[in-house]
C-alpha cells in the first residue's frame, strides 16, 4: 500500500510550485520511507523549477532534510524504523572505479531509490537530487540515511544534508584550509556562509567575505567572516589583495557558480593557492582564461561536490560540534515555513531577505 502525502511540485520551467498529493511507494530492497521533519529550502531547489539542473519535470522539491525512519525494505541494516536522519544525495556505492581507488567521495555510481514516487494520475515524479522532501514521506534508498544525534532539532541538523555541508566541505575537504590560512568566500547564502563557518573551524585567520548585499556580508561576520567586500561597488580581488599584503588568499571559495564570480575567485588568489568552485552554474554558462594566467599561477582549481563529504563521516562530526556549541547551525535557519510557502521562500531567497527557509511539518 502507498503513502498517501503532500508534497511541492514544480511541474514545468519556471512556472510556480505547486502543492500536490503524492503516492510513497512502500519500500523495496535496499530502500527507505523517512518521516520528514524538516527541509530547507535551497537555492539548488530554484535551479530545479527553473529548468537549470534538467528537464525532468515534475520535480518532487527540497533535498535538505531531517526525519524518522517510518519504514525500511529487505536487507536494510544500515537503520531501523524510528532512527533519527539526516538524508544525503551521495549515498556511495562502494563498487564504481572511484569507490574502488578509495576515494568514494567522488562515487560515479551513487544510489538513489530504485522505485518512483508518482503524482496522484500515476506520472513519475523525479525527486529533486534523488530525495523529495518537501513532502510529508519521501522515499529514498538506505544509504542515503545517515543516523545522527536525535538532540539536535531537525530544521538545524537537516541543513546538513545539503548546502551547510557543500559549504564546510568546500572549506576542510576540498580547499583543505589549515590553520593560520587565509580565506575568500565568494556569494555568502547558506553555502557561502557555511563555508565562512568551515574556514573558522578550520583555523584559518583571514576570512573574507564577498557579497553584493551588506545585509549578507553583516550575516556573514557572525560566521566568521573578519573582512567584508561588497563587490558590487569595490573590485574585489583588489580588496582582498589589500587585506593579503598584496598576495592574494591561500584559497578562494566560489559559492555563487556565475563565470564571473569564478574569475574574481581565479584571481583574488595567491600563488599556488586553491580555487574550489562550489556553486553550480547552469549549463549556458562557459569561462575563458589566458592559459598562461592557469600555468603561471599555479595551485589547483578544484570542483566540490558536495563538499566532497562521507556522509556517514561527516554529518555526525558536525552535529557532535553543534552540541558542544562549536558550530552554529541555528544562526542558518532565517524562517520556519510549512509547505504552502515554498513558492514565497524562493522569492525571499531571490530578493536576499534569508539565508535559509526552512519548511517544519
Ligand atoms: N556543490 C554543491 O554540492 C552544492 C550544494 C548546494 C548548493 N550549491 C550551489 O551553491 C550556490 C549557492 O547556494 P545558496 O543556497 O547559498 O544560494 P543563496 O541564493 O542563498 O546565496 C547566493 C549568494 O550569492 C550572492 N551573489 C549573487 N551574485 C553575486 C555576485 N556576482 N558576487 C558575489 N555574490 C553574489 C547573493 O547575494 C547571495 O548572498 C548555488 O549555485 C547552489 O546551487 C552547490
Ligand atoms: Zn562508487
Ligand atoms: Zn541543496
Amino acid at each position: 500500500m502507498a503513502y498517501e502525502v503532500r508534497g511541492v511540485v514544480a511541474r514545468s520551467k519556471g512556472a510556480p510550485v505547486t502543492i500536490e498529493t503524492i503516492l510513497v511507494p512502500d519500500p523495496g530492497p535496499g530502500e527507505a520511507v523517512v518521516d520528514i521533519a524538516a527541509c530547507g529550502v535551497c537555492h539548488t531547489d530554484l535551479h530545479y523549477r527553473e529548468g537549470g539542473i534538467n528537464d525532468d519535470y515534475p520535480f518532487l522539491l527540497g533535498h535538505e532534510a531531517a526525519g524518522t525512519v517510518a519504514a525500511v525494505g529487505e536487507g536494510v541494516t544500515n537503520v531501523a524504523v524510528g532512527d533519527y536522519v539526516v538524508l544525503n544525495w551521495r549515498a556511495v556505492c562502494g563498487q564504481c572505479r572511484a569507490c574502488l581507488k578509495g576515494e568514494p567521495k567522488y562515487c560515479f555510481d551513487t544510489h538513489n531509490a530504485a522505485q518512483k514516487m508518482t503524482l496522484a494520475d500515476g506520472t513519475e515524479l523525479s525527486p529533486a537530487l534523488g530525495i523529495g522532501a518537501f513532502a510529508e514521506k519521501t522515499l529514498v534508498h538506505s544509504g542515503q540515511c545517515t543516523k545522527v544525534d536525535p538532540a539536535a532539532p531537525a530544521a538545524s541538523a537537516g541543513l546538513l544534508g545539503c548546502g551547510v555541508m557543500a559549504g564546510v566541505g568546500a572549506a576542510i575537504n576540498t580547499g583543505a584550509v589549515q590553520r593560520g590560512e587565509s580565506v575568500a568566500v565568494f556569494g555568502c547564502g547558506g553555502v557561502g556562509d557555511a563555508a565562512i563557518a568551515g574556514a573558522e573551524l578550520a583555523g584559518a585567520t583571514t576570512i573574507i567575505a564577498v557579497d553584493i548585499s551588506d545585509t549578507k556580508l553583516e550575516w556573514a561576520r557572525k560566521f566568521g567572516a573578519t573582512h567584508t567586500v561588497n563587490s558590487a561597488e569595490t573590485d574585489a580581488v583588489e580588496a582582498i589583495k589589500g587585506f593579503t599584503g598584496g598576495f592574494g588568499v591561500d584559497v578562494a571559495i566560489d559559492a555563487v557558480g556565475h563565470p564571473k564570480v569564478f574569475e574574481q575567485a581565479f584571481y583574488a588568489r595567491d600563488l599556488a593557492g586553491r580555487v574550489v568552485m562550489v556553486g553550480v552554474p547552469t549549463p549556458d554558462m562557459e569561462i575563458t582564461l589566458p592559459a598562461i594566467e592557469i600555468f603561471g599561477r599555479g595551485g589547483a582549481i578544484k570542483s566540490s561536490w558536495y563538499g566532497d563529504c562521507l556522509p556517514s563521516r561527516d554529518f555526525p562530526m558536525l552535529v557532535d560540534l553543534y552540541l558542544q556549541g562549536r558550530f552554529d547551525l541555528d544562526a542558518f535557519v532565517s524562517e520556519t515555513i510549512g509547505l504552502d510557502d515554498v513558492e514565497a521562500a524562493f522569492e525571499k531567497m531571490h530578493k536576499g531577505e534569508v539565508l535559509r527557509s526552512v519548511v517544519v511539518l
